[in-house]
């Protein structure tokens, strides 16, 4: 008798026909789960490309409307906001002015689109004059006075009607002094996507360079290590103790293994962020000929939703809307 004949598992069965394929698939990207980055620019008056991120465009605030309705259109429901600041300062103040550009977009967002789902970034690196993400002191990122502005800022966009807030600056106790500060104002029903876990990650460069940030050093000092994975768990758990609603980690690619372990160890929404240099590496390697990029994008998704993510920040939820508007994927 040949060996062959005695196979009794044959997973090859299953992948005989599309339909069996599907059938079996384990894990699907629907456009519920993508949140879409958005650029707002105070100082320009027509869109403009972003060289380090080909394809992603920075928006006059006057464009607004029109992208979020075109987004809304194609079944996307959450907005992450960035703004590209031309008023700053030491510590950002324009973040928590009632008239400053964060607070104009989601009021914006709010007029044009009410259903649109608005998570604003809550940092201060996009209106710092030296582009770290909070009050610097004697060299260093001072943590307790910037959690002070941060609660601030967030006190604003919940003004302003944010219904999600996602503070980013990585510094210990926000998440905790946020929600205790919302609950205080009546802001009760805010909710809070913690950058649970963000790494100090070289995928950021044309991030920086979309939101024009001068930043002269590094975050070392207050990002995590991206050699550290059972630190990054440590810090997912304190922000869970402290009131997040959902934990993110942050970029995506290289950190499947945090996503993964931490899906073991917590029962609150995941959500991953695809970031700048991701989206970046695989779109000018589409440009040079080197991947197909539907596939290499739906791919890179399915991926995350397989080690745990439930919801994904990809620059490129827009395109894939357009794609499954057009049934190529
Ligand atoms: C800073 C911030 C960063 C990103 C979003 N907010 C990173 C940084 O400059 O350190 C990165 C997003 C991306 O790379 O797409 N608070
Ligand atoms: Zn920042």
């Amino acid at each position: 008798m040949s060996p062959l004949q005695l196979l009794v598992h044959r997973p090859r069965r299953l992948r005989r026909t599309p339909a069996l394929r599907q059938l079996v698939r384990e894990h699907k990207v629907d456009l519920r789960d993508l949140i879409q980055p958005l650029f707002i620019d105070e100082g320009i008056s027509e869109a403009r490309p972003i060289e380090t991120m080909p394809g992603i465009l920075r928006l006059p605030e006057s464009a607004v409307r029109s992208e979020v309705e075109d987004l809304y259109r194609l079944g996307i429901r959450y907005v992450m906001l960035f703004g590209i600041s031309h008023h700053k300062d030491e510590e950002g103040s324009d973040t928590w002015s009632d008239e400053g550009l964060l607070t104009r977009t989601i009021r914006r967002i709010r007029q044009s689109c009410p259903e649109m789902v608005i998570i604003p970034d809550v940092c201060f690196c996009e209106y710092t004059t030296h582009g770290h993400c909070g009050v610097v002191r004697d060299g260093h990122v001072d943590n307790d006075k910037t959690v002070e502005n941060l609660v601030k800022q967030s006190l604003a966009a919940a003004r302003a009607g944010a219904d999600m807030l996602a503070p980013s600056s990585m510094m210990d106790g926000q998440v905790g002094a946020i929600r205790m500060a919302l609950d205080k104002a009546g802001f009760s029903h805010v909710c809070i996507l913690a950058h649970a876990v963000k790494f100090a990650s070289s995928f950021y460069g044309p991030f920086r360079v979309a939101v024009e940030c001068e930043l002269d050093g590094d975050r070392d000092a207050y990002q995590a290590d991206y050699a550290n994975g059972r630190q990054a768990l440590i810090e997912a758990h304190l922000d869970e103790e402290q009131g997040a609603d959902i934990l993110m980690v942050k970029p995506g690619t290289p950190y499947l293994d945090v996503l993964s372990q931490l899906r073991q160890r917590t029962e609150l929404p995941l959500a991953v962020y695809q970031v700048g240099g991701e989206y970046a590496a695989i779109k000018f390697a589409v440009l040079a000929g080197a991947l197909n990029e539907e596939r290499t994008v739906m791919e890179t998704l399915v991926g995350f939703k397989r080690a745990g993510a439930d919801i994904i920040v990809s620059y490129y939820a827009k395109q894939v809307a357009q794609w499954m508007e057009k049934g190529v994927v």
